[in-house]
């Protein structure tokens, strides 16, 4: 049975899309068969692929409002084991229309569910907003993986992010774990880099990936010629630490599924330093 795993943080421009590229990417091209769904109406995932603007192709705003099955909406990618289900900026209107079907957290997760043995990772690109779309994301997941920038506030908003993740297990799905978070856009040489970094060790523990990606010039390129960046570029700093970070995915997956008493240690949630964060703010 895949993983899937949602990439959210309501924060704009962190990286979520950057990394459910060249993380589903990697994935693939440590061959095993993976699909990016776009649940954003920006559909950055989709054009980063290099996929075209078609309203009428069956995309993630059909399957939410019953008008297709995921199977039809499947897309091939450059790489033979990456698929990737688009959006396009109607999706935007399923927020709206959702709230008068029943269940409507649900659409995405009955959606998928006959697809998940075919696929041993999902990953889900989510909007900026905590909205019906990302809540959508989060109860059809195992896990949600957060990208975050090594800023001064980084901590502010997370809460936020923490509590809905809390309340989507209290009501939705129980299971939902927290897959990581990961430092975006990362520059170990500055003092604020390693202070924040040090910062977020405290409060996320082991929850923080040992892998952090860099601000890399060649990550922000790959989107305009519709590659992930394992294809415009394999060499380039940003490249190889996405591939870094889907082995660490990957390993730590395997060692739980082996080792149940590490996967149980691993899914401890972190406390909130409520008082550190007042400091902070
Ligand atoms: N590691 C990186 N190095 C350089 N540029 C990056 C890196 N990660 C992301 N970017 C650039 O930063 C911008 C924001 O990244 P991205 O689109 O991945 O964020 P996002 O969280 O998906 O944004 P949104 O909230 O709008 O969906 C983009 O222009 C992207 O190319
Ligand atoms: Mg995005």
């Amino acid at each position: 049975m895949g993983r899937v795993i949602a990439v959210a943080n309501q924060k704009g421009g962190v990286g979520k899309t950057t990394t459910a590229i060249n993380l589903a990417s990697s994935f693939a091209a440590a061959e095993v068969n993976t699909l990016l769904i776009d649940c954003d109406p920006q559909s950055n995932a989709t054009s980063g692929l290099g996929l075209i603007k078609d309203a009428d192709r069956i995309s993630t705003y059909h399957l939410l409002m019953g008008a297709g099955a995921a199977e039809e909406a499947l897309q091939t990618t450059a790489l033979e084991q990456l698929w990737i289900i688009p959006a396009h900026k109607n999706l935007i209107g399923a927020n709206l229309e959702l709230v008068d079907v029943e269940r409507p957290e649900f659409r995405l997760r009955d959606v998928l569910a006959p697809l998940r043995d075919r696929f041993q990772f999902i990953v889900l690109d989510c909007p900026p907003a905590l909205d019906l779309l990302t809540l959508n994301a989060m109860v059809a997941a195992d896990s949600v993986l957060i990208p975050m920038q090594a800023e001064y506030f980084a901590l502010e908003g997370i809460s936020e992010l923490l509590d809905t993740v809390d309340r989507i297990r209290a009501s939705f799905n129980p299971e939902l774990a927290i897959e990581g978070v990961v430092l975006t856009m990362f520059d170990e040489r500055t003092n604020l880099a390693q202070q924040v970094t040090a910062e977020l060790k405290r409060f996320f523990g082991e929850k923080l990936c040992a892998t952090s990606i860099p601000r890399n010039i060649r990550l922000a390129e790959a989107p305009s010629h519709g590659k992930p960046a394992l294809v415009y570029d394999v060499r380039s700093k940003g490249a190889e630490s996405y591939i870094r970070l889907a082995k660490e995915i990957i390993a730590h997956y395997l060692a739980a599924q082996e080792m149940p008493q590490v996967a149980e240690g691993a899914a401890q949630e972190p406390e909130l330093p409520v008082g550190e964060m007042d400091k902070s703010a």
